[in-house]
């Protein structure tokens, strides 16, 4: 595996030249405000919802934000997990590597950190209590139960989807009035995510090169993975759709119901797993691994598409 130190060098280089301090990106106890738009509406699909007042759209907005937050931190359990697992393995190793993931491991608690930052400073300045999902660690052993190259591409998967959400939607975004606080820490995660994924694949390889049998069914896990993301997904639409009516303060129609849960429900899936699995710099990674990794990613793709 010496052929591969280098690259893990370069990952360890770049994230010590972009690494930052939590107290400066957000201070504890900070406050937020309220009054616009946190995520755009590319990843949050409020604005096309015909039955909502503008106020609705907007609270639905910060809502749909602070869940978005929430997800990740949510979602880091198992990254967590998975690099320190993967860093233990180099154990008496390869230090390189293992440095490597030691820092990708440090840097995902950090996140969670973050994370949990927001939410809390949300929930204290939002005028109603947030319902937020709070089985991460269920979910996280769940996923670990797979084997370490399905968790590796789901990781994979994930993490540059982040990066696409904030380079394609976030970053330089001057036709909607983001919240500054948001796009400046979704930026922090981003200058760090980009050597996850770096890593994530370095480690995929490392596993091909030893058992390169094993992908066919780390395929088939990370279809499983997948749906049960999408189960996921659908369980924090319904907490949101809690705070939305609590936090609108009027009752909605079914109909209104309808209309949308069927948006949100979109935005959701197609914002964590359709965008993902049809992200070129995703489908190319997949194409160095192997050829019949892209084709079945792109098999499934039409499942959590909606155009
Ligand atoms: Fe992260
Ligand atoms: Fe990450």
């Amino acid at each position: 595996m010496r052929s591969l130190d280098s690259d893990y060098r370069s990952c360890i280089q770049s994230s010590e030249r972009v690494s930052w301090r939590l107290d400066d990106v957000l201070p504890e106890g900070f406050h937020l405000d309220f009054g616009s738009r946190i995520l755009p509406d590319e990843l949050t699909a409020t604005e096309s919802i015909g039955c909502l007042s503008d106020r609705e759209k907007l609270l639905l907005n910060q809502i749909r934000s602070n869940s978005y937050a929430h997800l990740f931190l949510f979602l880091e359990e198992y990254a967590v997990a998975l690099a320190a697992h993967r860093a233990g393995l180099e154990l008496h190793g390869n230090p390189m590597h293992m440095r490597a993931l030691l820092r990708f491991t440090e840097e995902e608690l950090k996140h969670q950190q973050m994370f949990t930052r927001y939410t809390a400073a949300f929930a204290r300045g939002f005028k109603v209590a947030p319902a937020l999902l709070d089985n991460q660690v269920e979910v996280a052993k769940a996923i670990l139960s797979k084997s370490d190259l399905a968790v590796l591409l789901l990781n994979l998967h994930l993490e540059l989807m982040t990066q696409q959400h904030y380079v394609e939607s976030i970053r330089g975004n001057d036709r909607e009035n983001l919240d500054p606080v948001f796009c400046n820490m979704l930026k922090h995660h981003w200058l760090e995510e980009a050597q996850h994924a770096r890593i994530d694949a370095l480690e995929i390889q490392k596993i091909m090169a030893r058992t390169p049998e094993a992908l066919d069914s780390a395929l088939t896990e990370y279809a499983e993975l997948l749906a049960a993301l999408r189960g996921t997904l659908i369980r924090q639409l319904e907490l949101d759709l809690q705070t939305f009516e609590r936090a609108a303060a009027r009752p909605f129609t079914e109909e209104e119901r309808k209309e949308i849960r069927e948006a949100q429900e979109r935005s959701y899936v197609w914002g964590f797993i359709g965008m993902g699995m049809k992200s070129p710099l995703f489908l190319s990674r997949l194409r160095e691994v192997a050829p019949a990794a892209e084709k079945r990613v792109l098999e499934l793709a039409p499942l959590y598409s909606f155009n």
